[in-house]
């Protein structure tokens, strides 16, 4: 390894020489590089700069076709943002110009196998905000390493709350007798042997209100669960539990509370969008399909 410091550099040159090492494929050098230069970036070249970071920090298979994706839409259109299996356009991305949001964001990347998750990000955050003024506790079925419910703890301040957050997982992934078709080889990839209870505790120390829980959906449910739910995400990529889940908790949260189904729009997740779906029209409801792939659900009054 060696070290190089450049000096005299313009955020224009930096660009370019980091865009030359992003198609060379060497994103974690070019992300240093767009780091670096982020700071004196204004206007077209900072949303730029953050486009790229979104990529960089978390490179996929898919990384390469994004990123000439990305540039291909800046040389035709504006207001950009690209993440994984979204790409917005002449949009507006408060995200982009929240440093905050950004900073965090990029922290927590590298806790998920999928790259740009803002927009995602963005509706969560919006329901645990709404969820702070009702009467009720927040959960998450399926929090893997806890990339989503540390950005939102961590940028909502959620230590100071008068509230308790459960989160549950196997830590084993999706049990065998629970997989959607074709979820066989994916369950094995991502969530066998890939994280674990005390590194997911060690995380969430900083947050006392926040209760971790070792076990399989729904049945654990009957030994750890709040009386009142004000925000649920729904997280366990099958159908089988969730529905389960539904079927026990969906009394349990107060009117006005939300459900964040984080998979329901994955072209993956189309058993789940299927039994879900079906499950609310049962009932006359019906789940808002996001394109972030995720699907809102706001309990009515009555
Ligand atoms: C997509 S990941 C969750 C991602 C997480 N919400 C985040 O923001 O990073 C799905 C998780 O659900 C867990 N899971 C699947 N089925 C489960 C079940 N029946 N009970 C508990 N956890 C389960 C898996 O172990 C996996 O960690």
């Amino acid at each position: 390894m060696v070290d190089i410091t450049l000096t005299n550099v313009s955020v224009g040159q930096g660009l370019a020489l980091a865009d030359g090492l992003m198609l060379t494929q060497h994103f974690h050098a070019a992300l240093l590089l767009y780091r670096k230069i982020l700071p004196e970036a204004r206007g077209d070249q900072r949303r730029a700069i953050l486009n790229r970071i979104v990529l960089a920090s978390q490179p996929t298979p898919r990384t390469a076709a994004a990123f000439a994706t990305l540039q291909q839409l800046e040389r035709s259109t504006r207001d950009v943002f690209l993440g994984d299996g979204i790409a917005t356009w002449l949009k507006t991305t408060p995200f982009l110009d929240d440093d905050r949001f950004m900073a965090l964001a990029d922290k927590h990347a590298k806790l998920i196998p999928i790259a740009g998750l803002h927009w995602n990000l963005a509706t969560v955050l919006w329901a645990v905000k709404r969820a702070e003024r009702l009467d009720g506790d927040l959960m998450e079925l399926g929090v893997f390493r806890g990339h989503t419910t540390l950005f939102v703890a961590e940028y909502l301040g959620f230590a100071e709350w008068p509230r308790k957050w459960f989160l549950y997982d196997t830590f084993e992934g999706v049990p065998d007798d629970q997989l959607d078709e074709g979820w066989g080889e994916r369950n094995e990839r991502a969530y066998k042997d890939t994280f674990s209870y005390d590194e997911v505790a060690e995380r969430f120390r900083p947050f006392p209100n926040i209760v971790l829980t070792k076990g399989r959906v729904p049945e654990i449910l009957d030994e750890v669960c709040p009386e009142r739910i004000a925000f649920l995400h729904m997280d366990l990529n099958n159908s089988q539990a969730e529905i389960a889940a539904l079927d026990r908790l969906y009394d349990r949260i107060v009117p006005g509370g939300v459900i964040v189904f984080d998979d329901y729009g994955w072209a993956a997740a189309r058993t789940q969008y299927e039994a879900e779906r079906a499950w609310f029209a049962k009932r006359g409801l019906e789940i808002l399909l996001l394109p972030t792939g995720q699907g809102l659900f706001v309990k009515p009054e009555r």
